[in-house]
């Protein structure tokens, strides 16, 4: 028997690189998995990539209070009462300063990271049950913040406020509320982000730039922060609440 046996989990950004990994843990622990994303194949494929039987798929977009009801009320109907949130959704926005950066994107960025954290909480802390776990994916961004990426930096500084509420209001129920905070992993988003800090340097070189900031040596692989969220989700953290769980391989020592 798993860890998560007889527990239900349901996943926000569910067909991308952590929420996949973190389903396919969370499954191998025994959980039941719900996932969420916007688009229909992109959860087909995930679906395929978990292997695990029995995931049910729900379409919605985390910015509209709509599909957010919808997708708490059908995780409901489907699986029973939610043990284990993992509030994940999330998208990166553009590097550039603060002075030039794009307000439609930061309001993009805001209506995923901060709007739709937020929605998730509203519609599914309600269809929880008692000694629930919610873990909303943070970032190393969103402790010590950084150059040329403030959309986001905010972003995940606002969902730390977030959970520290949370964490208060739902403590009653003994539902726990945490933050994860990943550092650098591999993955699409850091593709992208190198891409766009690239200049006139080669990928290699700016690859090397992200790795002089990890003391470990090297990226954080999806798989370790599924490990992260299964030890929020399980009865180990049972006395853990309003904290902040870095997996960064050391980033925030330097
Ligand atoms: N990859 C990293 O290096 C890294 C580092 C720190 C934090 N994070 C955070 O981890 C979380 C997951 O990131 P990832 O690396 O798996 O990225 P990803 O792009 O692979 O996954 C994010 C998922 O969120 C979904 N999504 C975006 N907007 C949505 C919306 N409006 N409605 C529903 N779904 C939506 C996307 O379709 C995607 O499947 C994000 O919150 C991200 O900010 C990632």
């Amino acid at each position: 028997m798993g860890k998560l046996t007889g527990k239900t989990a349901l996943i926000t950004g569910g067909a991308g690189i952590i929420g996949v990994a973190t389903a396919k843990r969370l499954a191998a622990d025994g959980a039941k998995i719900a996932l969420v994303d916007r688009d229909r194949s992109q959860l087909e494929e995930a679906e395929s990539q978990i292997g695990a039987k029995g995931i049910l798929s729900i379409v919605a977009d985390v910015t509209k209070s709509a599909d957010c009801a919808r997708y708490a009320s059908d995780a409901l109907a489907a699986l029973g009462p939610i043990d284990i949130f993992f509030n994940n959704a999330g998208i990166e926005g553009v590097v550039s300063p603060v002075t030039e950066y794009p307000e439609d994107v930061f309001d993009d960025v805001y209506a995923v990271n901060v709007r739709g954290v937020f929605l998730g909480l509203k519609y599914v802390i309600p269809v929880m049950r008692e000694g629930g776990s919610i873990i909303i994916t943070s970032s190393i961004a969103g402790i010590r913040g950084g150059p040329n990426m403030s959309a986001y930096v905010m972003s995940k500084f606002a969902v730390v406020g977030l959970m520290r509420t949370a964490a208060q209001e739902c403590a009653p129920r003994r539902i726990r509320v945490n933050t994860i905070h990943p550092g650098f992993v591999e993955s699409r988003m850091m593709r992208r982000l190198e891409m766009q800090r690239i200049g006139n340097r080669t990928h290699e070189e700016i690859q090397q730039e992200f790795l002089s900031r990890i003391p470990l040596g090297r990226y954080v692989q999806p798989e370790e922060i599924a490990n992260g969220v299964a030890y929020l989700a399980s009865d180990d953290a049972r006395m853990v609440t309003g904290s902040q769980h870095l997996v960064d391989g050391g980033t925030m020592l330097v």
